[in-house]
């Protein structure tokens, strides 16, 4: 069971990083869904990579949480559609791509910027 993650709502002002979860509470290949400021934002570690994605698939808006993970591929649940995490982009169509957040570790935690989108 994917476990929603509270919290988040204290932007560290000085960068707009927002402290979401210890880094050692996202294990290898697993999910952790935060909300930070109203954004659903996927926390995911792959391959001992960390990606923090918007949560809704660009195709119908979809949850990712409720999906899985297949390598370095994330899977919607609701269409089956394939994001490579490392590019963003959906298997069959590359132009169409994921959101994805910049993120730090501070203090032990991991840390999401929602203010702007990353650049792939
Ligand atoms: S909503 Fe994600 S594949 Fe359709």
């Amino acid at each position: 069971m994917l476990e929603v993650v509270g919290g988040g709502n204290v932007s560290d002002h000085e960068d707009m990083f927002v402290p979401v979860l210890d880094e050692n509470e996202l294990n290898e290949g697993s999910m952790k869904l935060v909300n930070i400021e109203g954004t659903p934002v996927l926390l995911v570690k792959v391959l001992g990579e960390i990606f923090a994605i918007d949560n809704r698939c660009p195709h119908m808006g979809c949850g990712f949480s409720g999906g899985s993970l297949d390598g370095d591929v994330i899977i919607c649940p609701c269409h089956d559609w394939r994001f490579n995490l490392k590019t963003g982009e959906y298997e069959e169509m590359p132009d169409m791509t994921l959101v994805k957040y910049e993120w730090k570790i501070k203090a032990g935690k991991i840390c999401v910027k929602v203010e702007d989108e990353e650049e792939w």
